[in-house]
C-alpha cells in the first residue's frame, strides 16, 4: 500500500500552476461520442479517472492518442457497442455520462450502477427523469442500468434537485434529439459551462448554460476535427488556496478562473487571509491565526462541497469555534476522525460539525476517506508538527495530479513511498 510521509511545520511559498478540471474532462471524454468524428483535447488532467475513462471509450471502439502529458485526441468513427464493461463503470462515478452520451450516439446504453467516492447515498432519479423525457425507457437492475430508445425528442426538463451530474446527462442526451429541450432548475458549475461549451464547438446548439435555465437546440450531428481546451480546476485551485492559508504561506496560483473562486475568496478573507486576483492568476497569503467562520456548502455559486475537508483542516487550526453545515452530501466528515487524531477537536452530528479551533495539529498516520478529504489531509499533514503517513493514495490520484510534486515545489516535505 502506497503512502505519502510529510514532515510538518512548513509554510508553502512559491508558484503552483493548477491543471485541467478533473470534473469538466470525465464528462467531456463521453460527450466525444456524440461526435463521429476526431477532436483534440488539451489541459487533460493526468490522473487516473481520466485514464479510466480512456479505457472505457477505447472498450466501446474509439481510439485514444496521447500527444503529450495533458494532450490527447479521440477518434469516435468506430464506436461498435453500446455497453461499457460493468467491472469498469462501477469504479467510479462519472461512467453515469456514458448514459446521456450513448443514448444520443446509439438510442442503448448499458453501465454498471455507478460507485465513486463514499459521501452517503448518491441517488441517480434526476438522470432517469431526464432520459424518460426525452423518450427513452430505463431499467435498474442486476447492479446496472440500461436506456433505451427509438429516437429521442426534446422535452420540458425539471429537476426536483439541482444536480450537476443530471445537468450534464440532460444535456447529452439532448443535443441530438428532435426539437428544443429546456432544463430547467439546472446547475451552473463552471464544468457544466464547459462541457456545454466544448459540445458547441463541436457543432451543439447550447444556450444558457451557467445559468439555471437551459436551452438545447437539437441538432442532426456533430462534427470533430477540432481542438477544445479543458477548463482550469476549480477545486484544485480552491486547494491550494486553502492550503496556503493553513500553513500562514504565500502562494501565486497560476492558470485558474478568479470568478469560479469567489465564494473560497470571500471566506479566507472573512478568516484573515489574504487574495489578490490577477488575470489567470491569485496570490493568496496569510500572516495570522486564521479565525473562526461558520460555513454552508451550497451548488454553484456557493460555497462548494468538494473544498468543504480543506476548509475543515483551516478551521481546526482556527482562533475560535466555527461550524460547517454540508448541504449536499450526508456522509461528508469522515475526515473529521482522522484529523482527531492528529490533535483536532471536531464533533460531527449528521450534516453538521463543530470545529473547536485547537493551537496546532500533531503528524499520526492517516486514511484518505475520499478524494477531497485526501487533499485536506495532505494540508493537516504538512501543517502539522512531526510526521504524518497518508494512506489509500488511490483516492487522491483520482482527481491530483502529481499532487506531491506540486506541494514539494512550494516547500512540503512530502515523499510517496511504495510499499508492497
Ligand atoms: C458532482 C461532482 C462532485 C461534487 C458534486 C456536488 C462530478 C463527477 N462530481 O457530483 O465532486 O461533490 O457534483 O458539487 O462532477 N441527487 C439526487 N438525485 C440525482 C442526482 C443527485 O438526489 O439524480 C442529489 C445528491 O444525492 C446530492 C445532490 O443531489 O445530495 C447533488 O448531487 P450532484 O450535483 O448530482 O452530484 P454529482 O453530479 O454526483
Amino acid at each position: 500500500m502506497d503512502k505519502l510521509v510529510i514532515t510538518g511545520g512548513t509554510r508553502l511559498v512559491g508558484e503552483v500552476t493548477i491543471s485541467g478540471a478533473k470534473n469538466a474532462a470525465i464528462a467531456i471524454l463521453p460527450a466525444t461520442l456524440l461526435i463521429n468524428g476526431v477532436c483534440t483535447l488539451e489541459n487533460v488532467p493526468n490522473i487516473s479517472d481520466v485514464k479510466i475513462y480512456c479505457e472505457i471509450l477505447q472498450t466501446l471502439g474509439a481510439k485514444i492518442t496521447w500527444l503529450s502529458e495533458n494532450e490527447l485526441t479521440v477518434d469516435t468513427r468506430d464506436i461498435n457497442c453500446m455497453q461499457a464493461p460493468l467491472d469498469m463503470t462501477s469504479k467510479f462515478r462519472a461512467s453515469y455520462y456514458l448514459l446521456g452520451a450513448l443514448l444520443g450516439r446509439c438510442k442503448e446504453a448499458v453501465v454498471g450502477i455507478p460507485g465513486g467516492c463514499n459521501l452517503g447515498a448518491r441517488p441517480i432519479d434526476q438522470h432517469i427523469k431526464a432520459f424518460e423525457a426525452l423518450g427513452a425507457t430505463v431499467d435498474v437492475s442486476q447492479g446496472k442500468i440500461t436506456a433505451k430508445c427509438e429516437k429521442l425528442k426534446a422535452n420540458s426538463i425539471y429537476m426536483d434537485i439541482v444536480s450537476v451530474g443530471a445537468t450534464i446527462n440532460a444535456i447529452l442526451a439532448s443535443v441530438l434529439a428532435e426539437g428544443t429541450t429546456i432544463i430547467d432548475n439546472a446547475a451552473k458549475e463552471p464544468h457544466i459551462v464547459d462541457v456545454a461549451n466544448f459540445l458547441n464547438t463541436m457543432g451543439a446548439d447550447i444556450r444558457g448554460a451557467g445559468t439555471d435555465v437551459i436551452k438545447v437546440n437539437g441538432v442532426e450531428s456533430l462534427h470533430g476535427n477540432t481542438t477544445y481546451s479543458v477548463v482550469p480546476d476549480q477545486i484544485e485551485a480552491g486547494t491550494f488556496m486553502l492550503a496556503a492559508v493553513a500553513s500562514k504561506g504565500d502562494l501565486i496560483i497560476r492558470n485558474c478562473i478568479t470568478k469560479h473562486l469567489e465564494s473560497i475568496t470571500a471566506k479566507i478573507i472573512e478568516i484573515g487571509g489574504n487574495v489578490d486576483a490577477n488575470g489567470d492568476k491569485l496570490r493568496v497569503w496569510c500572516d495570522q491565526r486564521p479565525s473562526k467562520a461558520n460555513i454552508k456548502t451550497l451548488p454553484y455559486p456557493g460555497f462548494p462541497t468538494d473544498l468543504q475537508p480543506q476548509m475543515g483542516v483551516v478551521l481546526s487550526i482556527a482562533n475560535g469555534t466555527s461550524i460547517i453545515n454540508e448541504s449536499i452530501w450526508e456522509s461528508r466528515f469522515q475526515y473529521t476522525g482522522e484529523l482527531n487524531k492528529m490533535g483536532a477537536k471536531i464533533t460531527p452530528n449528521g450534516k453538521t460539525a463543530v470545529f473547536e479551533g485547537v493551537e496546532k495539529l500533531t503528524g499520526a498516520p492517516i486514511y484518505a476517506t475520499d478524494l477531497r478529504a485526501g487533499a485536506a489531509l495532505i494540508i493537516a499533514g504538512i501543517i502539522a508538527e512531526g510526521t504524518t503517513e497518508v494512506y489509500n493514495l488511490e483516492h487522491i490520484d483520482r482527481g491530483y495530479e502529481n499532487i506531491e510534486e506540486k506541494f514539494r515545489k512550494i516547500g512540503a516535505n512530502i515523499q510517496r513511498i511504495k510499499e508492497n
